[in-house]
Formats: C-alpha cells, structure tokens, sequence
C-alpha cells in the first residue's frame, strides 16, 4: 500500500472550491447534540418509517437501506442532507424536510441501537470484491475499503457508514448514484473519487460482498 497516496486520498479535499457536499460540520456541540438523541422518542418518531425501512430498520425490500446498527452520526448526516437538499432523493427529501433536528437525532439514537441484520448474498464468486475491500488496487491508487469502513465493514466514528449486512441493490444502486455524481454529499468528494474508478461488475459485487458480511 503507498502511504503516501493514501494520506493524500484520505486528506485532499479533492472539490476545492465547489460548494460544500454537506452543511453538516462536526463540531463538538454538533457531537453531543446527537449523542444525547432520546432512543425512546426515536422508537415513537420510527412508525412513520417501517413501511420501508421495516420495524426496527430492518429493511425486508432490496432497494430500501436498512438503518438498524448504523452509526448515529451518519444517520443523523444523511437525515440532516435529505433536508436541505445535499442529498436528493423522491422518497426521502420530503419526510426528512418534516423532521426537527431534535427528531433527527432521537430517530437515529433509536436505530443506532437495533441489531444489525445480515443475510448471505445470491453471487457465488466474491474475490474480486474482496481483493478491492482488504487491498485495493495501486494501479487505480484505490484505498482498501476496509480503511475506512472497517475490517467487519463496522463503519467508523462521525460520517463513515457501517455497510455489514446491508441490502446489496441499495449498496450497489448508492455507489452508481456516487459514480455518476446524482449522490454528492460526501465531504470532500471521496467516495465520488472512489466510486468513478469501479467498473459496474465491481460495484454488483461489493453490493453483494458487504450485504454479506455479518
Ligand atoms: C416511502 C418509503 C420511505 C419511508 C417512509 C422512509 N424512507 Fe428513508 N429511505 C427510503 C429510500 C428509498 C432510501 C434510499 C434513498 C437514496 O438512495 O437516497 C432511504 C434512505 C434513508 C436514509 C439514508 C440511509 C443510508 O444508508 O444512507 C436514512 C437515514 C433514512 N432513509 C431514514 C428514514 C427515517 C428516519 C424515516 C422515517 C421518519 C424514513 N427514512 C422513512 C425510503 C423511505
Ligand atoms: C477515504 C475513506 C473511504 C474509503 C477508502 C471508502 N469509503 Fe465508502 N464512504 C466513505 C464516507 C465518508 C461515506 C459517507 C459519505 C456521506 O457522508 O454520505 C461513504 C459511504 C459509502 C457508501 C454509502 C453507504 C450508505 O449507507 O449509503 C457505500 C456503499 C460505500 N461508501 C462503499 C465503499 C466501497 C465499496 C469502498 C471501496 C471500494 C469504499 N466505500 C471506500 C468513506 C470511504
């Protein structure tokens, strides 16, 4: 792996100058507000949510995230991205408009707390997948995946997502959305960066290999 190529993924904000992905920064109040979401208001706030994202953010339908055992951090990101148009989608832009940030941190609070679900993937060969999570590959200069998500792909602290266990259509329909530029609220366009260097079997197959990961 080359050090110093990975320092400078991991540091260069790659969209210098293009307008901020994301009005979420986090400062130590921003932290705590989310660190002190009331899980049992979040439970009351999730009735609205179960008819996509399942009881306890479970999803039982491919295109839809599960959110149960995700970081609150990130959850609270994406909620807080959906409201003021970082992120776009038809489904989400709406409901998350109607959500005060207190819901939005007692709704993550609340999922963050339910055990993630995993399930075994349909695809039979996952190597390659595998090869581009633990290595990555040099001559793309990509990253490992694994450097920030996670050996377990547990994700990590603030707004890197857990992806264990989670719907590999979603996975691999977010990663398409990366690479053609229709999702760009990651900070500083890393995931973007990411995303263009994969081929679309490579994106089918990670979907899959994570989705499969316990
Ligand atoms: C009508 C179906 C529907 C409902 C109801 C719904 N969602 Fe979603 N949600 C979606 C879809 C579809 C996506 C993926 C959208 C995309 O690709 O950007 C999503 C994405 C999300 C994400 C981003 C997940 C990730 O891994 O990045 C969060 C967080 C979320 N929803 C929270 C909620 C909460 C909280 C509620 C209830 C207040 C809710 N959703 C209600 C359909 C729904
Ligand atoms: C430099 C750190 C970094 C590396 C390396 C990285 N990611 Fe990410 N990834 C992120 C961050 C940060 C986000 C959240 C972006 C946001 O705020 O929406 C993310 C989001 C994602 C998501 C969206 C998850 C969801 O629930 O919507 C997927 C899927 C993903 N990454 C897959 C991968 C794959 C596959 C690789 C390896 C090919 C990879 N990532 C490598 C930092 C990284």
């Amino acid at each position: 792996m080359n050090r110093l190529l990975l320092s400078l993924i991991l540091a260069a904000p790659v969209l210098a100058g293009a307008a901020p992905s994301s009005q979420v920064a986090w400062t130590a109040e921003q932290l705590n507000f989310v660190k002190a979401g009331n899980a049992q208001k979040g439970q009351a706030l999730a009735t609205s949510c179960a008819s996509c994202h399942g009881d306890i953010g479970d999803s039982a339908t491919p295109a839809f995230p599960s959110l149960a055992g995700q970081l609150p951090t990130y959850l609270f990101k994406q909620l807080q991205d959906y409201a003021d148009g970082s992120r776009d989608n038809p489904l989400m832009s709406g409901i998350a408009k109607g959500l005060s940030k207190q819901d939005m941190a007692d709704l993550a609070a609340w999922f963050a707390s339910q055990p993630a679900s995993s399930e075994a993937s349909g695809s039979a060969d996952l190597k390659q997948a595998e090869t581009l999570v633990t290595r990555g590959d040099n001559e793309r200069l990509l990253v490992p995946c694994e450097v920030c998500h996670g050996n377990d792909g547990e994700g990590q602290k603030l707004d890197i997502p857990a992806l264990a266990g989670q719907k590999a259509e979603y996975l691999s329909a977010t990663l398409n959305a990366f690479k053609d530029g229709s999702r760009h609220n990651d900070v500083y366009g890393k995931m973007r960066l990411i995303a263009k260097t994969l081929t679309e079997k490579e994106i089918e197959e990670l979907g899959a290999y994570y989705q499969s990961l316990k």
